[in-house]
């Protein structure tokens, strides 16, 4: 895809941060949009800084783990729009919970947003863009699609997963040599709610604070904002890349996973190791 003009995108999670920014950097480059969310205030903030913008916006309430409700947002945004040329499979949640103390329920409940939710839309998505004549699939995974974490599992589970699915999906795409393509994104940090947003279950002595200290920690480490992440999405999509990193910090965890990948794991057991002695130490004070 060239340029996005005159084009038609559907983003999910679209009411914030990432999904936010792309968003509006879709609309200034004259992209009609099909937005959706559960968060319909958010939905609603990103149609009020849309305002600007002369062109097509429609807004879905959307949960991505419901498979129905999927399909009918692809519908509907063809019935809205004519033709859908792009769907960017963004939504997401976090949970931070060792293996041992999670519930089924919570790695249940972000396996169908974080994993089936862009099986979802990919799918439902997929004939609409081959239609269109001109198509992208673009599914945000993570740096944590490239590394394992401790606390993370879940998470990493379903962003390693996107990866597989999205790379697979790519190879049959070239192999069709037909109009559409995908490409898959490996964000590191950007400063979004994501944190904020998070379940915190059971972290134990590798817990590195509250939801609150947390998500103030993640604010300062992030490297990126939504809109540098927006700007590399949109760049990678014209230039067809398959994988794209987002910040310095994404490029530098997925270079030691090159370099060492399986000696990376006993560097993050050393930061974790230390964090566990600073906080036995907080206790003892
Ligand atoms: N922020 C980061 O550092 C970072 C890093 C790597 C990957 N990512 C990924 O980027 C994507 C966007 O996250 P973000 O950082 O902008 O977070 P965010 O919390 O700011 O935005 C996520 C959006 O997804 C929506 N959402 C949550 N559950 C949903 C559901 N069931 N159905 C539909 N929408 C739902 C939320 O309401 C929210 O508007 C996620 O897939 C996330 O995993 C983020």
């Amino acid at each position: 895809m060239k340029s996005f003009y005159g084009k038609v995108a559907a983003i999910t999670g679209a009411g914030s941060g990432i999904g936010q920014a792309t968003a509006i950097a879709l609309a200034k480059s004259g992209c009609h949009l099909s937005l959706s969310d559960v968060n319909e205030k958010g939905l609603a903030q990103t149609l009020d800084k849309l305002r600007p913008y002369p062109v097509k916006i429609t807004t879905h309430h959307v949960d991505v783990g419901d498979r129905a409700a999927v399909y009918q947002y692809a519908d509907d945004s063809v019935k809205e729009h004519g033709k859908v040329n792009l769907i960017i499979n963004n939504a997401g949640v976090g949970l931070g919970e060792t293996v041992e103390a999670m519930s089924y329920e919570n790695f249940e409940w972000l396996m169908n947003i974080n994993f089936w939710g862009v099986v979802y839309g990919t799918k439902a998505f997929l004939p609409h863009l081959k239609q269109s004549g001109d198509g992208h699939v673009v599914n945000i995974s993570s740096i944590f699609g490239i590394i394992g974490v401790p606390t993370q599992s879940a998470y990493n589970a379903a962003k390693f997963a996107v990866r597989g699915f999205t790379e697979s999906l790519r190879e049959e795409l070239d192999i069709e040599n037909g109009c559409v393509s995908a490409t898959c994104v490996h964000p590191g940090g950007v400063k979004t709610n994501i944190a904020r947003n998070s379940r915190m279950g059971e972290m134990g002595n590798m817990s590195m604070g509250g939801q609150d200290e947390i998500a103030e920690m993640f604010d300062r480490i992030a490297m990126s904002t939504p809109e540098q992440a927006a700007k590399a999405i949109l760049q990678g999509v014209k230039k067809n890349q398959r994988r794209v990193l987002i910040g310095a910090d994404a490029v530098l965890l997925d270079t030691a996973q090159r370099l060492m990948p399986t000696g990376y794991q006993r560097a993050l057991e050393t930061l974790f190791r230390m964090n566990k002695g600073r906080s036995a130490k907080a206790t003892a004070i």
